[in-house]
């Protein structure tokens, strides 16, 4: 994906640059193109891509982004001005249905998982990075580590700690796998670029940690998730889901796991209190 550094730089606002941590600036370049991705599934009927307020007023992004500030960088995606109302959750939300009704389109994610599938990787790495940036929704700021709360009571330990590690990880290369660091980062804020001490920790205690490989692989899979234009669909993975993920029979959120607060706000964005 090609990224335009003007317009980029533009989204973060006069002055915010220099109030950004380097991580903060790795994060938000991720996320912008994240974001980028889904617009441009939005907009593949040929129309300018749209940001709809609450009022059902509908402005271009592209105005937008130059004339208006941007919510707090951590705020996830469900919490962005809208024009419609989400899709209510049955009784029993499934895993499924929130990749429907509130992930949606997950283009980043499902590209990720798609490139482990036709590439012949474990079930369980497909699994993580399924849902290696879902929390992105919820909440941007560490996401690696929400992301793995979020689904630690659903899946085998691997799965989850693979998550929580990606985000770290990301930033050091791995020669031995054909893990490098990613060029986007040199180009966007230059050479001097260094992720943040608590980041460094993290990294060096997954490096030599016996699960290490489960977040490397994702952050492989990571570098192949940005392509545009490319068609993915949760389909593929439905029985993979239905294999490595414990659906609650009470439904996802209502079955008072310590992560089901997270997914009822996943479900309820709108709510309150
Ligand atoms: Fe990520
Ligand atoms: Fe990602």
């Amino acid at each position: 994906m090609e990224v335009d550094r003007r317009l980029f730089l533009a989204t973060l606002g006069a002055g915010a640059l220099e109030l950004m941590t380097p991580e903060d600036k790795a994060e938000a370049l991720e996320h912008y193109m994240e974001g980028k991705l889904d617009e441009m599934v939005t907009a593949r009927d040929g129309t300018e891509p749209m940001l709809y307020m609450p009022d059902g007023e509908a402005i271009a992004l592209a105005e937008l982004e130059q004339e208006n500030p941007r919510p707090p960088r951590g705020t996830g995606t469900l919490f962005r001005p809208r024009a419609s109302e989400f899709a209510p959750m049955s009784d029993k939300p499934t895993l499924v249905e929130f990749f429907e009704k509130r992930f949606a389109p997950a283009n980043h994610v499902l590209q990720s998982a798609t490139h482990a599938m036709e590439t012949s990787q474990p079930e369980r790495t497909i699994m993580a990075c399924l849902m290696h940036d879902v929390v992105l929704n919820l909440i941007k700021v560490d996401h690696g580590w929400w992301g793995a709360q979020l689904i630690e009571p659903y899946v085998e330990e691997r799965i989850s700690w693979g998550i929580r590690y990606h985000a770290p990880l990301r930033f050091y290369p791995d020669d031995a796998v054909g893990y490098e660091y990613p060029e986007m980062y040199n180009r966007i804020f230059g050479n001097d670029y260094v992720p943040e001490p608590y980041i460094a920790r993290a990294a060096a205690f997954a490096k030599d940690h016996r699960y290490y490989m489960e977040a490397r692989l994702i952050t492989l899979n990571d570098t192949y998730a940005f392509e545009e234009g490319k068609v993915v669909s949760i389909d593929p993975f439905v029985e993979i889901i239905g294999r490595h993920f414990k659906q609650p029979k009470e439904g996802l959120g209502l079955d008072n796991s310590p992560s089901s607060h997270m997914w009822r706000t996943i479900a309820n964005p709108d709510r309150p209190l």
